[in-house]
């Protein structure tokens, strides 16, 4: 529209609605998340095969009179591709999953309803309230989350238990998913004998890298308060440490969405305590980052606008980001790698091999 010309009624009919729906878009992340409080994905699965409206009810155990309730939510949770309408062989209107629900039910190996609950978490989701407030103060240690409840996120999680395993459960529900792709990538892993997970989280990873090459040690450092009290397998074991401080020797080091999580500063840190680690493997050593790398040409479909939802996460909730390329590749050669290889992984994440 020419900015000169008074816009119509239509236009600006169309530029409200598009507010709205900015406004609302957190009433999509509640309907999501109080599927997964209500139990739905496994209330259908359970029925094996598509629920109608009063049975579903019945099956959720809530009262009758949220009946309607109930409806308007699954309505609306049709229309955002978590559930479909169908007919019973009886003709009566049911619900069945759709590829986001199956994600979302327990049984399922891949399931992702711990990463919604953690993501979701009244606190984690507080801090964006803040985010105003932070641009306007000139404290640039603070992050948005120290702003908002006066600590750092990994000091929270230490001082809140239950929120911790929620947490940790949710990192562990994602690379759960790694299994769908390293079982066809074993040949990344070739000519190594070890390997430490820098930030390895409870070792979900660890568990699906090491089950599938039973030569390979496998170590996982982590935050006492994640590690401390986890036992290790013949191939796998924990190692309670500061990754700042020091990481112990290997072959080959791992960082998953680890880096993301802090400023460059810190991240070349990490990266140097990594090519110290791998130091004993001469030029065969490298470091495997999975994580995201940002389009530089910002196009607009979905896979784009969660990587950059995903940025702005980093900026509520530590002090980290993601990276383009050139971003990575600047990272890289600052904490004395000589090159690096980025091939796409799953879904937001990238696989970039880095070379000392
Ligand atoms: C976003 S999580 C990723 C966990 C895991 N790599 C995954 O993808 O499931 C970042 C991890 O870094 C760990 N971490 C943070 N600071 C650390 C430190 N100083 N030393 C070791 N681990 C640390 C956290 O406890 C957390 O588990």
């Amino acid at each position: 529209m020419d900015s000169t010309q008074t816009p119509q009624a239509t236009e600006l009919l169309q530029a409200q609605t598009h507010i709205y729906n900015h406004i609302f878009n957190n009433i999509n992340s509640m309907c999501l998340k109080s599927s997964v409080q209500l139990g739905i994905p496994d209330a259908i699965h359970n029925h094996g095969k598509p629920i109608t409206l009063p049975e579903l009810v019945s099956s959720l155990k809530l009262h009758p009179g949220k009946t309607v309730p109930l409806y308007r939510l699954m309505r609306m949770l049709v229309y955002s591709g978590f559930f479909v309408t169908t007919k019973t062989a009886d003709g009566q209107e049911a619900y069945d999953l759709t590829l986001p629900s199956k994600l979302l039910v327990k049984s399922n190996p891949n399931c992702l309803s711990s990463f919604v609950l953690a993501l979701l978490w009244p606190d984690y989701v507080a801090s964006g309230h803040f985010l105003g407030d932070w641009f306007k103060n000139d404290k640039l240690e603070d992050t948005v989350y120290d702003q908002a409840h006066g600590m750092e996120f990994w000091e929270y999680n230490s001082r809140n238990p239950e929120y911790n395993e929620i947490f940790n459960e949710a990192m562990a529900s994602d690379s759960r998913m790694m299994n769908l792709v390293i079982g066809d990538r074993k040949g990344i892993f070739d000519g190594l004998n070890s390997i430490v997970d820098v930030g390895g989280g409870n070792g979900s990873l660890g568990k699906v890298i090491s089950g599938n090459l039973p030569n390979l040690q496998y170590t996982v450092l982590e935050r006492a308060q994640v590690v401390g009290s986890l036992e290790g397998t013949k191939n796998l074991n924990y190692v309670a440490g500061d990754m700042f401080k020091h990481v112990p020797s290997a072959d080959a080091t791992l960082l998953k969405l680890v880096l993301h999580c802090f400023n460059d500063e810190e991240c070349v840190k990490i990266l140097k305590n990594c090519k110290n680690a791998i130091a004993g493997k001469g030029k065969d050593g490298k470091v495997f980052v999975i994580d995201v790398v940002l389009d530089e040409t910002n196009k607009q479909d979905e896979l784009t606008e969660t990587k950059l939802l995903f940025d702005i996460l980093m900026m509520l909730v530590v002090n980290g980001r993601q990276r383009t390329e050139k971003e990575w590749a600047k990272m890289f050669k600052d904490a004395g790698f000589s090159h690096y290889k980025i091939s796409p992984l799953l879904g937001v994440r990238s696989l970039i091999e880095v070379y000392p």
